[in-house]
């Protein structure tokens, strides 16, 4: 393992991201001892401000957005002493000189750059920190996304970065990788040996990947309209869990074994076509409505204007591969739902053959043979459900079966432990230069290749957004998406 960077360059250090996650995340860090001797944050903004000015407003943001018992003010002294802001505006040659001379004599021990900046700037940013001599093969560069809103677009982004530094140096954020249940679905398949002998078509029935939320827009509106919600959270979120449910088991957990898996499962997704996603995707727009007792106006009204932007979509994929040949792969991500909650359900088959009646059906009534299901909830709660079949106690002739539950909450079970940042482990993980939970530019494009297709067959066959009411589980064609195949949502 090579030295951990001992400098963090953040660039949009005065945006949204960097206070309620970047340096909460860095403070944690410090505050558990896992930065190395001697760290220095550089943050850069366009704004001109001096370094104690910028300080107060980092301690502001921490106080704001770190849990209370959190918070600890000697810490935050120590916190304040590490940074330094540098104003920098991106076509600016002369900033980045400047720049140069607050890294000075630093360069030797690695540079962690993270840009937390909009895309069109990454470019620029690159080549600025070239111009004045930052780049070195110590020098990494993360970014958040989104890399391009399709396939050509995200090669003109990895290529604006590409050109300066090697892969082995570019770390692509997806923030759900740092989450610890996105990361346990790994410790779950790969180190149990119960899962994996029915992990396939053979013994999973269908499959079903939720991430709904509760809030709205949240004054994005500049870069959510025209996005929607295919492109903000199924490119990337959704598409990773999809990787790491359905890739094959990596040799080992390095970041070649797990990204090289990982993109076979992702361009296996069959394409979507003008006529596939008649039936197998919705687009769904929020009105009006209630969300936890709330009246809440619709995207439109937030908007200002008439939108065909989704903020709802559900579809219906297929991994076309050996193993998950005919499995379908219900998704479905949306903002203003009912509850926020993220989850996956794994159903599987029916046992082969029942001896508790015919059909599955036990005679003398009661609940019939259910398959079992596993449900596992990334968040807000963190559990694994298993439902399995259990004879209900009692002396009758005829075993009476129900549906039990076996139960662990893996925040009872580790209760221990701070619940972290999903941005810590990434942090620490672009400082000591591991990429295992970053994605590799094949992987990204991959990703978009499928999103192109069910775009371009929205475009094709005029898809329109259907509205649904805030409160709602999307439009009712989403649940006809499911009932169709005799399934239905678990919610
Ligand atoms: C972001 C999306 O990537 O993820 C947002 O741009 C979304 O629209 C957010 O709200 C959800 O993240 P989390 O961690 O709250 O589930």
């Amino acid at each position: 393992m090579t030295e951990p960077s001992a400098t963090f360059l953040l660039f949009g250090a005065t945006g949204d991201l960097a206070r309620r996650m970047i340096f909460p995340s860095l403070y944690n860090l410090l505050s558990d001892d896992l930065l190395p001797d001697d760290f220095l944050i550089i943050a850069s903004g366009r704004t001109e401000m001096a370094d104690e000015a910028f300080r107060d407003e980092v301690c502001a943001a921490l106080k704001q957005f770190l849990p209370a018992d959190r918070y600890d003010s000697d810490i935050a002294t120590r916190f304040r002493t590490m940074i330094i802001y540098q104003p920098v505006d991106s076509s600016n040659g002369a900033h980045f000189a400047e720049l140069a001379e607050r890294v000075d004599g630093r360069l030797e021990r690695g540079i962690s750059v993270y840009l937390s900046t909009p895309p069109s700037l990454f470019g620029p940013t690159a080549q600025g920190l070239a111009d004045a001599g930052l780049i070195t093969p110590k020098t990494r560069i993360a970014m958040e996304k989104p890399i391009g809103k399709d396939l050509e677009s995200s090669k003109v982004v990895n290529d604006s970065i590409g050109h300066l530094f090697a892969e082995e140096q570019i770390f692509r954020v997806d923030h759900y990788l740092g989450k610890e249940t996105v990361q346990n679905l790994l410790a779950l398949r790969f180190g149990n040996l119960m899962f994996e002998p029915l992990w396939n078509a053979t013994g999973i029935d269908h499959v079903q990947i939720t991430v709904a939320e509760t809030v709205g827009l949240e004054g994005r509106v500049s870069y959510y309209d025209g996005v929607g919600a295919l492109r903000d959270m199924v490119q990337n979120h959704i598409l990773q869990i999809l990787s790491i449910i359905t890739m094959e088991p990596p040799a080992r957990m390095d970041p070649t074994a797990v990204r090289d898996e990982k993109v076979k499962a992702l361009r296996s997704l069959r394409p979507m076509t003008a006529e596939t996603v008649k039936t197998h995707s919705v687009r769904g727009q929020y009105t009006p409505g209630a969300v936890g007792g709330q009246i809440v106006t619709g995207y439109a009204d937030e908007l200002g204007q008439p939108s065909d932007t989704e903020t709802f979509v559900a579809l219906k994929a297929y991994i076309d591969n050996w193993r998950w040949q005919g499995v379908p792969f219900y998704l479905r991500t949306g903002k203003r739902l009912p509850a926020r909650q993220s989850e996956i359900m794994i159903q599987f088959k029916p046992v082969r053959h029942s001896i508790f009646g015919r059909d599955g059906q036990h005679s003398g009534g009661g609940s019939g043979l259910e398959p079992n299901t596993l449900i596992i909830r990334l968040q807000p709660e963190e559990y694994i459900r298993l439902l399995i079949m259990s004879k209900r106690p009692g002396l009758e002739q005829q075993v009476h079966l129900e549906e039990v539950t076996l139960d662990v909450s893996l925040t009872a079970a580790f209760a221990g432990q701070r619940r972290r940042i999903a941005y810590e482990r990434l942090i620490l993980d672009l400082l000591a230069g591991n990429q295992t939970l970053f994605v590799r530019r094949d992987e990204v494009e991959a990703q978009w290749a499928w999103i192109d297709s069910i775009i371009d067959g929205w475009k094709e066959a005029h898809m329109k957004v259907s509205p649904y009411s805030s409160g709602n589980w999307g439009p009712s064609s989403a649940i006809a998406l499911i009932e169709r195949d005799g399934a239905s949502w678990h919610d």
